[in-house]
């Protein structure tokens, strides 16, 4: 069973798809902790209702990326974490968790990277007005949604697509998609262990 913390800032759909996932046997992992960087946020209900422990903090009360991220460190080694699951997390990983976790920090993002990195993808899509756009889980590194791309996804945008409605496909994909390419990986590395 691999021990992992879920990063997120926002609505947490994509943290409860990974709930649920592990919840039905499909992802086999141990949720040890939620981090997440603005208090208040919905993510922060949905790891309370299923008894998953949080640590919230406000990154404007610390003067240095470093000085949080040795604090989420040492909780997330108390807690034997072996990989960071970034889900709406909206805040770059700083060199103390990166060198921490290589190649262990693992994201999703709303968009074929490198095309629409950053904030609002989906946007940026139909601003574009492109015919296609997807969803990407990659690696994470120093740069925003930069690393090495693990899996790609197309979704299709119909003549007569809506924000909605091509937030709502590409959602339904990344719960999907999510849950499934981290099993992938945590799967390989348990035969490796064997
Ligand atoms: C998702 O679209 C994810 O790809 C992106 O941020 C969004 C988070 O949504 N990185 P949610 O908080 O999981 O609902």
């Amino acid at each position: 069973m691999t021990n992992i913390a879920v990063f997120a800032s926002g609505q947490g759909s994509n943290l409860q798809a990974l709930i649920d996932a592990i919840a039905q046997g499909y992802l086999r992992a141990n949720l040890a902790l939620v981090v997440c960087d603005c208090p208040g946020a919905y993510c922060l209900v949905r790891a309370k209702n299923s008894g998953i422990p949080s640590f919230v903090f406000n990154p404007r009360d610390y003067s240095k990326k470093a000085h949080y991220e040795q604090i989420i460190k040492e909780k997330l080694d108390s807690l034997n974490v072996e990989f960071l699951i970034l889900a709406g997390y909206m805040r770059l990983i700083g060199p103390t968790l990166l060198d921490h976790y290589p190649q262990r920090i693992i994201n999703i993002h709303p968009s074929l990277l490198p095309l629409f990195p950053g904030k609002d993808a989906i946007g940026q899509a139909l601003a574009a007005g492109v015919g296609v756009t997807g969803v990407t889980v990659h690696y994470v590194d120093e740069g925003m949604d930069t690393g090495p791309i693990i899996t790609q996804e197309q979704v299709y945008l119909e003549q007569d697509e809506t924000r909605d409605s091509l937030e709502q496909k590409i959602h339904a994909l990344e719960h999907r998609l999510y849950p499934q390419v981290l099993q992938n990986i945590f799967g390989k590395k348990e035969d490796q262990n064997v």
